[in-house]
């Protein structure tokens, strides 16, 4: 359904321009024009958000078929503070007593609220609402949590992860987001996650995740792209959701706290 979708929306020349891509993943570079080609047309993760995510948010469910928007949309608009919540996840949430990112939040209101079990955070469902709701947070200036006791504890235990070297090449995300910034690898710019580190500009990295990726065809939230990083690095992939990831969302986010988010975003 949503591929079909895609396919009819893509114009010729960005559906040329995957084939391109497919060839940068063995190792050619996207030229400025074709980069300048896709960021003028479609952005797929858009579609995506408006038709997938926006169709869930409407769609009636469990026994008393409540949709999210018969509780959150209030004059025909979505209430502010669900359509700005991506900006301030993941936070501390009363009813899971801890700190959670949006897709947990999501999930927390379809068992509880709308009494359904909720979607896997791996299903493109959960993706699809939470692409929508980043998608409605456009704009919205990143201000994530870091000075309340629980927010600074997984703060803390967020940078320490970042930290910590994993796996066969014993490699930490800092190795390569801080330590190695400014060098190559397999012909891609090791950039900081923040706004800079040591003076290398850095990409804000949370103001545009979710993305639409064109080496996988597919929308990816934050959680996901940490998880890329981790197969690429030989790291054992940590589970969406867990403490860990968590905590690691919310770092990697306060690095781009006053950022405006652009999401969801385009990326190779
Ligand atoms: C029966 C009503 C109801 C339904 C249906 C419902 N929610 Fe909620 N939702 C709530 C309530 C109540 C809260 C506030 C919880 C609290 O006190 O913080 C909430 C909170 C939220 C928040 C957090 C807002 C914030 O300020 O942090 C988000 C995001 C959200 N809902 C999204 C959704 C989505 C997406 C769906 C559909 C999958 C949905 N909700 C379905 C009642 C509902
Ligand atoms: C072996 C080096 C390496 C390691 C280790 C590594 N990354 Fe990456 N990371 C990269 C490269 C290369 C990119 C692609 C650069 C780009 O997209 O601009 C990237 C991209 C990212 C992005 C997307 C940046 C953006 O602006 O869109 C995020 C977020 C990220 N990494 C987080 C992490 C986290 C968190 C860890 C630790 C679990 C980690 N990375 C470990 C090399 C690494």
């Amino acid at each position: 359904m949503k591929k079909k979708l895609l396919a009819g929306l893509l114009s010729a020349a960005a559906a040329a321009l995957f084939i391109n891509v497919n060839a940068e993943e063995a190792g050619q570079a996207i030229s400025e024009e074709d980069w300048k080609l896709y960021e003028e047309g479609i952005n797929p993760g858009e579609v995506f958000a408006e038709e997938v995510g926006g169709s869930l948010f409407e769609k009636p469910m469990g026994p008393k078929k409540l949709s999210c928007a018969s509780c959150h949309v209030k004059d025909g608009d979505v209430e502010d503070r669900v359509a700005t919540a991506a900006a301030y996840y993941p936070k501390y949430d009363k009813d899971a007593k801890t700190v959670i990112n949006l897709e947990q939040r999501i999930q927390i209101c379809q068992s509880k609220h709308q009494k359904v079990k909720p979607f896997s955070l791996k299903s493109e469902e959960n993706t699809a609402l939470t692409t929508y709701l980043y998608y409605l947070a456009q704009g919205t200036k990143i201000n994530v949590d870091t000075t309340s006791p629980i927010a600074k504890k997984f703060h803390d235990y967020g940078r320490y992860v970042f930290t910590l070297k994993r796996g066969k090449r014993n490699l930490s995300c800092q190795v390569c987001h801080e330590f190695a910034v400014g060098k190559v690898l397999r012909m891609q710019w090791l950039k900081p996650l923040g706004f800079e580190y040591n003076g290398v500009k850095g990409t804000t990295a949370a103001d545009h995740w979710p993305a639409f990726r064109m080496t996988k065809n597919k929308v990816q939230t934050l959680q996901q792209r940490f998880q890329g990083c981790m197969k690429q690095s030989k790291q054992k992939v940590l589970p969406l959701g867990s403490e860990e990831m968590v905590a690691l969302e919310l770092y990697v986010k306060a690095l781009s706290n006053g950022a405006e988010l652009k999401t969801p975003g385009l990326r190779r």
